[in-house]
């Protein structure tokens, strides 16, 4: 049976995808029932009434995020355990990820793509290592994984010509309009821990010699991506569609091939990196097999992930799921007082990572120890209620909260999380010295 949604002779995911499906409150209270973490604090009261519902599921990390709704472990009973990845149902489990990749995101013909060790981040250094000192880069970054490429550029691979773009204070972008037309431009789409996303890429030259690199592994699945605008474009599966950890996807443009296959950097290239054998791209990578062993395990998560994606609609479906949730938060952050975005400029607004801020004076006026003891006061409240799991804002980020709105997340369970938010808000002012 033909899949109606790739039209590529890909099998059928209905089948499958409805054989592990349940209703996903069912199995989000299956998965917490006789958890500790449901265990109400005991927390001095305040103004604020405890709200009657909860979240059916209070998993709003960042990354590993909220697997889809309906998620059991039946759902990896198909997974090819025990046999060798590069056996022939073994590569052709890889084959059918990255078909599937290619299905539901659109991505053009013209470009490959790759199952790559090491997560995203494994995917982006690959490209940096093998690609960049060929024309001068500028890096545009505005939040701690973009100063980590950064760091690479400037401190390990040290760049001659190097141009950093980085936007502080947490919240802005930096000037995208600097990109030089003949330099090769390093980005990352969306800044988990700001909650900063690009909002178009118009300020990306059709007629440009570089190459871009864009990391966009919290934006994939849940906002557009330009494919004639970006000639790398990487992320991983333990982030948008609720995978499991260790496994990066690389997208290649022809013009990315291109420099791979004519420019050979002056550096060592570890085994894990290398796309080129004896001057031509190793074309197997694009067509399931990978430099070291992959997890069939996280790869049949990763399929039943896709198919999900097919399943509720495709790229549209994902990408107005994560729309939804996030306007459910704009809606609340727009009627509250103590509370705003990360983000100043509401086209750059995260609909995946949201990252918000206290602005009470009560709580601004403070120092700044106070003022981070309170944020981390909010999401320890909000974690021992059992309402909402990892919602701190990342380590190095401003203090805040950090909520995940991508489409595996529920749409009622981020609304039945606002009064929650507030709910913690009181609390922890009560308890302010
Ligand atoms: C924008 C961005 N880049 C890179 C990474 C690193 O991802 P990984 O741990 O999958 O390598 C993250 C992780 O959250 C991220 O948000």
């Amino acid at each position: 049976m033909v899949d109606p949604v790739c039209g590529s002779g890909l099998p059928a995911c209905r089948d499958r995808h409805a054989a592990t499906m349940i209703p996903a409150r069912e199995a989000a209270h299956s998965a917490f029932r006789g958890s500790s973490c449901l265990a109400p604090a005991t927390v001095k009261m305040s103004n604020s009434a405890t709200p009657t519902v909860r979240p059916a599921d209070p998993r709003f990390s960042s990354g590993p995020t909220r697997k889809r709704p309906g998620w059991t472990l039946h759902a990896l009973d198909g997974a090819l355990l025990g046999r060798s990845h590069r056996s022939k149902p073994g590569k052709a489990k890889l084959k059918e990820a990255i078909d599937r990749t290619r299905a539901i995101l659109g991505v053009p013909t013209s470009h490959r793509i790759a199952i790559v060790p090491a997560s995203d981040t494994g995917a982006v250094e690959m490209a940096m290592w093998s690609m960049l000192g060929a024309r001068p880069v500028d890096i545009f970054a505005w939040e701690s994984f973009g100063e980590e490429w950064i760091t690479d550029a400037t401190e390990q691979l040290k760049l001659d010509d190097c141009r950093i773009h980085l936007a502080r204070p947490y919240g802005a972008l930096p000037d995208l309009s600097l990109a030089r037309r003949d330099a090769d431009i390093v980005f990352t789409q969306n800044g988990t821990t700001s909650g900063v996303r690009i909002p178009h890429f118009d300020w990306i030259a059709a007629e440009r010699d570089g190459i871009t690199v864009n990391d966009a592994t919290s934006a994939v699945f849940a906002q557009p991506i330009d494919w004639d605008k970006c000639d790398v474009v990487t992320f991983s599966w333990q982030k948008v569609l609720g995978g499991e950890g260790a496994h990066g996807m690389l997208i290649l443009s022809p013009r990315a091939v291109e420099r791979l296959t004519t420019f050979t950097p002056n550096r060592p290239l570890p085994k894990i990196f290398r796309m080129v054998k004896k001057g031509k791209l190793d074309e197997e990578l694009f067509e399931g097999a990978t430099i070291n062993t992959p997890s069939l395990l996280a790869t049949e998560d990763y399929l039943d992930a896709l198919c999900w994606a097919e399943a509720v609609g495709g790229l549209p479906a994902l990408r107005a799921r994560a729309d939804a949730n996030a306007q459910v938060l704009a809606e609340w952050v727009a009627r509250t007082a103590w509370v705003d975005f990360l983000a100043a400029d509401p086209d750059a607004r995260s609909n995946t990572s949201v990252c918000l801020k206290v602005v009470d004076s009560r709580v601004t006026g403070r120092d700044a120890a106070t003022q981070a003891d309170f944020a981390k006061s909010l999401a320890s409240l909000l974690e021992k209620e059992g309402v909402a799991l990892d919602a701190a804002s990342y380590r190095s980020a401003p203090p805040g909260l950090r909520i995940w709105c991508g489409s595996t997340v529920e749409r009622s369970d981020v609304a039945a999380l606002t009064p929650w938010l507030d709910w913690a808000f009181d609390r922890s002012l009560a308890t302010l010295p």
